[in-house]
C-alpha cells in the first residue's frame, strides 16, 4: 500500500511539475526589479478598428470600408467596421478607461479619410479636424499623452483607385496628410507615428491578400509599395523636424512589426536562415532608417537582384534608392517603435518556396511555430513565447545602435470574456521577459503599451478575436466596455511598478485547452486503483 501510495505520489509531482517543463519558454526567473519611474505605460488602438462612424460627417471610404464592403466573405463573422466600438461618439468613455488604467499615454490613430475625404489637402474635413481635437483635449484634460499613429492602414479609397502605396507621388500626398496633422495638432502631441506596421500594408496588403487592398501582385507590388512608404515616412520625419520640432519639440518615429526568429535546429543552416528572416522582413524597413550606413539590407539586394535576373526582368524587382535618398531616408526617426507578438522557427527551404516571383520566394526561408508551444489564442499564430521577445529587443538594441525603443504594441487575442486568464499570464509573462531585458541585458526600452484598450474590428477575425483590456458589448447598443481581469492586472503593474506578487514564471497552465489536472488525472485515477 506504501509503495502504492508514494509511486502515485511520484506521478502526481511528474504532472505538477509539468508547469516547470515550460520555464524554457519564459524570458528567466522572476525579475525582481521593477520598471524606471520615467518609463511609459501606454495602451494602443486604431481608428479604423475602433471609430465606426464610417460615412458619418464627411468621412470617406477607407480601403478597409471597401474591402469588406465589396467582399463581406474576407471577415471571418462577415462583420464590418461601421460602427465597431463607437469610439467617434464615446471617445469621453474611452478616455474614463485610460484614466482608469492608470497609464501615462494614449497611442490612437489618425483616420486619413476622415480628415481629408478626398484623400488631397484641398478639402480639410472641419468635423474630422474636430472629433480629434476634441479627444485630445479629452487626454490633456487627465494629463495624459496623446500618441499620434498618422497612418494605420485606412488610406483614403480614392487614393487607392490611382495606385495607392505603388504609385510615386503619394509620398507628397502623404506629407501633405501629414503636414494637416502637424499643423493642427502638433501643439500637443508630443509623440507622432509616422507608420504602422508597414510590413504588413506592403507585404500582406500589395503582395498578399491578407491586408486590404489585398492586391496579390506578389514580387513586385510589395517592393514598390515599400519604397514610396519609406520615402514618405522620410519626409514627413524632416518637415516635422524643420518646421514644427523647432516650435514645439516632439519626438517622431515608426512602428514595426516583427517576430523573434528562432533557428529550428542548431544546425549552421537554420542558425543562418533565423538570421536571414530578421535581416529580410525587420531589416527590410529598419535598415534603410535606423542602421549608420542605410539603405535596404545588402542582402535583400542581393537575394531580390539574383532572382529578378534569373527570372528575365530587365532590372531588379527591388526599386535602387539614389545615394541621396540613402542619405534622406537614414536617421529618420527618435525612436524605434516595435509591435511584438510572437515566435517563429527558421530553417533553410532547399527548394523554391512561395509563389513565384514573390518575397518569400526571393529569401527562401521556412518559417513555423512549435505545436507545444502553448497558446488557446483567437489568433491562431499567436504562440506564447516571452523569451523571444527579450531576445529580439537584445536584437534591435545591438543591432540599431543602441536606439531607444518604444513597444508600441504587444498583447494577446481570445474568444472574448471578462475572465481573460491567458491574457493576465501572458502580460506577466512578457512584463517579466520585458524586465529583464531592461536590466540584465540592458536592452534601451522605454515604453510598453499594450494591445489594446478595447476589443475591437480585428481586421479578416472581425469581431472574434478579441485584444482588449476592456470587454465591449458589441451587440449592446451603447457598446458597453467592462474592465476585465487583465485590466486590473495592468493598472496594478503601472502602478506599482513591478509584477504581482502571484506571478509565476513557470505557469503556462492558462493556455492549456483543458485544465491540466482534468484531463491528466482520470487516467491517472485509473492507474491508481489498478496499482
Ligand atoms: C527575488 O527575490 C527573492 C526574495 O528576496 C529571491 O528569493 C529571488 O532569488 C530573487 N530573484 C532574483 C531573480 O533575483
Ligand atoms: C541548441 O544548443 C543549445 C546549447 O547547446 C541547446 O540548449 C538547445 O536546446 C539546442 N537547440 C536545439 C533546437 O537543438
Ligand atoms: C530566361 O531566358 C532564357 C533565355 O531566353 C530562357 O532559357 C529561360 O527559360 C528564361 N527564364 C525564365 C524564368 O523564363
Ligand atoms: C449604457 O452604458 C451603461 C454603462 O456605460 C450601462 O449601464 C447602460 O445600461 C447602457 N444603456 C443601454 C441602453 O444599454
Amino acid at each position: 500500500m506504501e509503495a502504492k501510495n508514494s509511486l502515485f505520489m511520484l506521478l502526481l509531482l511528474v504532472i505538477i511539475c509539468n508547469g516547470n517543463a515550460q520555464l524554457y519558454l519564459s524570458g528567466g526567473p522572476k525579475s525582481n526589479y521593477t520598471f524606471p519611474k520615467d518609463f511609459l505605460f501606454g495602451v494602443s488602438t486604431a481608428a479604423a478598428q475602433i471609430e465606426g462612424a464610417w460615412n458619418e460627417d464627411g468621412k470617406s471610404e477607407s480601403i478597409w470600408d471597401h474591402l469588406v464592403h465589396n467582399n463581406p466573405n474576407f471577415v471571418k463573422d462577415h462583420s464590418n467596421a461601421d460602427v465597431a466600438a463607437d469610439s467617434y461618439h464615446l471617445y469621453k468613455r474611452d478616455v474614463e478607461m485610460i484614466r482608469e488604467l492608470g497609464v501615462d499615454i494614449y497611442r490612437f490613430s489618425v483616420s486619413w479619410p476622415r480628415v481629408l475625404p478626398t484623400g488631397f489637402a484641398n478639402e480639410v474635413n472641419p468635423l474630422g479636424i474636430q472629433y480629434y481635437r476634441n479627444l485630445i483635449d479629452e487626454l490633456v484634460k487627465y494629463n495624459i499623452t496623446p500618441m499620434v499613429t498618422i497612418y494605420h492602414w485606412d488610406l483614403p479609397q480614392k487614393l487607392q483607385d490611382i495606385g495607392g502605396w505603388t504609385n510615386a507621388h503619394i509620398v507628397d500626398y502623404y506629407t501633405d496628410y501629414a503636414n494637416v496633422l502637424f499643423k493642427n495638432f502638433a501643439d500637443k502631441v508630443k509623440y507622432w507615428i509616422t507608420f504602422n506596421e508597414p510590413m504588413q500594408t506592403c507585404l500582406e496588403g500589395y503582395g498578399g491578400t491578407y491586408r486590404a487592398p489585398a492586391l496579390n501582385r506578389h514580387g513586385i507590388a510589395e517592393y514598390l509599395c515599400t519604397h514610396n512608404l519609406l520615402k514618405a515616412h522620410a519626409n514627413v520625419y524632416h518637415l516635422f523636424d524643420k518646421q514644427y520640432r523647432p516650435l514645439y519639440g516632439g519626438k517622431i518615429g515608426m512602428s514595426l512589426d516583427s517576430n523573434w526568429a528562432e533557428p529550428k535546429t542548431n544546425s549552421t543552416k537554420d542558425i543562418e536562415a533565423a538570421r536571414l528572416y530578421l535581416t529580410t522582413h525587420l531589416g527590410w524597413y529598419a535598415h534603410p532608417v535606423y542602421s549608420t550606413e542605410g539603405n535596404y539590407p545588402p542582402e535583400l539586394i542581393k537575394l531580390v537582384g539574383q532572382k529578378s535576373q534569373k527570372q528575365n526582368y530587365s532590372r531588379s524587382r527591388l526599386p535602387e534608392f539614389t545615394p541621396s535618398e540613402v542619405d534622406f531616408i537614414r536617421g529618420t526617426a527618435d525612436f524605434f517603435g516595435l509591435n511584438h507578438y510572437t515566435t517563429y522557427l527558421l530553417s533553410m527551404a532547399d527548394k523554391e518556396v512561395g509563389a513565384i516571383p514573390s518575397h518569400a520566394n526571393d529569401v527562401g526561408i521556412i518559417r513555423v511555430q512549435d505545436p507545444n508551444w502553448p497558446s488557446k489564442s483567437s489568433s491562431d499564430w499567436l504562440k506564447v513565447v516571452p523569451f523571444g521577445f527579450r531576445r529580439l529587443l537584445q536584437y534591435i538594441t545591438k543591432t540599431y545602435n543602441n536606439i531607444p525603443i518604444i513597444v508600441t504594441e504587444n498583447g494577446y487575442a481570445d474568444f472574448s470574456g471578462v475572465d481573460d486568464k491567458a491574457r493576465v499570464s501572458y502580460y506577466g509573462h512578457y512584463l517579466n521577459a520585458l524586465l529583464h531585458a531592461i536590466h540584465v541585458d540592458k536592452s534601451n526600452v522605454h515604453g510598453y503599451f499594450a494591445w489594446s484598450l478595447m476589443d475591437n474590428f480585428e481586421w479578416d477575425d472581425g469581431y472574434v478575436s478579441r485584444f482588449g483590456l476592456y470587454l465591449v458589448d458589441f451587440k449592446s447598443p451603447n457598446k458597453t466596455r467592462t474592465a476585465k481581469h487583465s485590466a486590473k492586472l495592468y493598472s496594478s503593474v503601472v502602478a506599482t511598478r513591478g509584477l504581482p506578487a502571484d506571478y509565476d514564471p513557470a505557469d503556462f497552465t492558462a493556455f492549456s485547452s483543458a485544465p491540466i489536472l482534468v484531463s491528466t488525472m482520470l487516467p491517472l485515477l485509473a492507474l491508481y486503483r489498478l496499482l
